[in-house]
C-alpha cells in the first residue's frame, strides 16, 4: 500500500518512518510512505501557508489553497483517488479495527493541520474521514499521523514475522494480552509463574487465555463488557468469578 502526508514538518516525519520495523518495511517495499511539504505548494512568495482567523480570535489557521494544490499533485501521481484522512481531535477515536480497515485500502493521503487547524472549507472538499488518537490537543497532526501510520502498517502482510505477532496482542480480539517475561527466571525474587517453565502447550495456552481474560476485566472493564465470549471463555470466566469468592485460590492461579 502506499500512503502520503501532507505536512509542514515532513523532516519530523522521516525521522520516524525511517527507524526500526516501519524503515524496514519501507526499504523492503512492504508499503510505501512519501511526505509532502504543504509549503511548496502555496503560491505566496513568502511561502506563507497560514493567516489571521476570519471573525477574530488569537492563532493562525492554515490556508485552503496550498493544502488543495498538495492535494492535486498527489492525485497526480496515483491510478485512483486516495482515501483522504484528516488527523483532528474531532475526529473518531482510532481503533485497532480502523487500523486493520485501513490497511487493505491502496491509498492513503494524511492531511496534518498546525496551528490553530485548517480552513474548514479544504476539509470539506477533499477529506473523506477524521481520525482523532485522543481526546486531547497536541500542537500539530505530525504525532497523529505517524501513530496512524504505525498502526496500520504492522496490519500489512510482511512487515511483521507472522500474524501471530499481533493476533494475541492487546485490542486485536477485543481483550488485552496476556502479561510476558524474559530471562532470567528469577529476578530480584520474583519468578515467572511455574507454567510457562513447564513445556505443557495447552496448559501454557490456558493460562495465557485467562489472564487475557483477568486483565481485561481488571485493567479495562469498558473492553470486557463489549466483548462475547465463546463457550471456552465463558468456562474460565465462571473459572475466574469463583475464584475470586475464594481469594487464597486467586491468589495461587496468578502465581501459577
Ligand atoms: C492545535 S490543533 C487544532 C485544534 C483545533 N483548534 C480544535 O480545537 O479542534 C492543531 C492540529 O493538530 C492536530 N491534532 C491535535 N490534536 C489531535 C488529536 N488528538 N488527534 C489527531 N490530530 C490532532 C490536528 O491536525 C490539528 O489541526
Amino acid at each position: 500500500m502506499r500512503i502520503d502526508i501532507a505536512t509542514l514538518f515532513p523532516e519530523l516525519c522521516e525521522a520516524v518512518l525511517s527507524a526500526s520495523i516501519l524503515g524496514r518495511a519501507r526499504r523492503s517495499g512492504r508499503i510505501s510512505v512519501y511526505c509532502h511539504q504543504i509549503r511548496d505548494y502555496t503560491l505566496d512568495k513568502h511561502r506563507r501557508v497560514d493567516d489571521t482567523c476570519y471573525g477574530g480570535g488569537k492563532g493562525m489557521v492554515m490556508q485552503a489553497e496550498p493544502i488543495y494544490r498538495c492535494y492535486e499533485a498527489v492525485c497526480a501521481q496515483l491510478p485512483d483517488k486516495p482515501h483522504v484522512i484528516y488527523l483532528s481531535p474531532q475526529g473518531k477515536t482510532l481503533t485497532q479495527q480502523r487500523c486493520v480497515e485501513l490497511s487493505r485500502m491502496e491509498n492513503l493521503l494524511l492531511l496534518c493541520g498546525h496551528y490553530e487547524g485548517v480552513d474548514e472549507r479544504v476539509l470539506e472538499e477533499i477529506v473523506d474521514e477524521e481520525i482523532s488518537i485522543g481526546d486531547y490537543v497536541l500542537t500539530g497532526g505530525e504525532l497523529p499521523a505517524l501513530v496512524l501510520v504505525d498502526g496500520i502498517a504492522r496490519m500489512c502482510e510482511g512487515v511483521l514475522s507472522s500474524s501471530e505477532c499481533y493476533e494475541e496482542e492487546s485490542h486485536y480480539n477485543g481483550l488485552l494480552e496476556y502479561p510476558q517475561y524474559t530471562k532470567p527466571e528469577v529476578w530480584r525474587e520474583r519468578r515467572v509463574p511455574e507454567v510457562l517453565l513447564s513445556g505443557h502447550h495447552a496448559n501454557v495456552d490456558r493460562w495465557r487465555r485467562k489472564q487475557q481474560l483477568l486483565r481485561t476485566q481488571e485493567k479495562r472493564p469498558d473492553l470486557m463488557a463489549r466483548y462475547q465470549p465463546a463457550p471456552e471463555d465463558r468456562k474460565l470466566l465462571a473459572e475466574l468469578a469463583l475464584e475470586e469468592e475464594t481469594p487464597g485460590l486467586y491468589k495461587e492461579e496468578k502465581q501459577r
